[in-house]
């Protein structure tokens, strides 16, 4: 059995660094491999330079399906190889952030954005998403004390960051079976293990490997 499982949330929020644990917790026991979206192979990084670009002015619809585009070139490329070789794949963003980000903060729609990721996912959606849920303005604070990266969508207004949560938000009621919830203003320990639970629930419910 394979499983293909999507971290999301908002800038600041920890998730490569949840994913950095949560990989060295499971690969004890299990195959795994971590990735990223946009990016995690050539066409795809190179269409995230073209994304995070602070001097790119880019309209919304581009920026969703370049999104789109970058997607569908790691599932096919990384994503279905690794499930193929029945891994577990741990992902930093799928299509999600497309609806959050898209979707809701820059008020394309639910509707039409999963319209266009219906063409590039073809029906392959996560089966399990871990949601690290945190306010906009802490996420916000962390990322620039850290001085990590700062791109073109970072540099959004405070609104844009909160409409992203609040889709979010939408997005874990609207499919609760899916989208599972972890407070990410805990400690680092306690949100791994929060994430690990979660996993581990998941992964023995479907009664393989752990
Ligand atoms: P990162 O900061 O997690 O590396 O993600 C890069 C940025 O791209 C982040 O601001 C979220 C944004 N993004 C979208 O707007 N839509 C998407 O579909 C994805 C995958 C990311």
């Amino acid at each position: 059995m394979s499983y293909f499982i999507t971290f999301e949330g908002p800038e600041g929020s920890g998730k490569s660094t949840v994913i950095k644990h949560v990989h060295e917790a499971l690969s004890k026991t299990c195959p795994v491999i971590t990735t990223r979206e946009p990016g995690g192979i050539a066409i795809s990084e190179k269409i995230r330079d073209l994304l995070l670009d602070e001097g790119n002015v880019m309209d919304g619809r581009t920026e969703a399906l370049l999104f789109a585009a970058s997607r569908r070139q790691h599932l096919v490329e990384r994503v279905i190889p690794a499930l193929n070789e029945k891994k577990i794949v741990l992902c930093d963003r799928f299509v999600d952030s497309s609806l959050a980000y898209q979707g809701m903060a820059r008020e394309i729609g639910f509707d039409e954005v999963m319209s266009i990721n219906q063409f590039a996912i073809d029906n392959h959606m996560p089966d399990l998403t871990i949601y690290l849920k945190l306010a906009p303005e802490v996420g916000l604070r962390r990322i620039s004390d850290n001085r990590r990266e700062n791109n073109r969508l970072d540099q959004e207004t405070i609104d844009f960051h909160k409409k992203v949560v609040s889709g979010y938000n939408e997005l874990s009621m609207l499919y609760p079976e899916r989208i599972k919830v972890v407070d990410a203003s805990q400690s680092v320990e306690k949100v791994v293990s929060d994430t690990l639970t979660i996993i581990e629930e998941y992964i023995n419910f479907r009664g393989e490997y752990l």
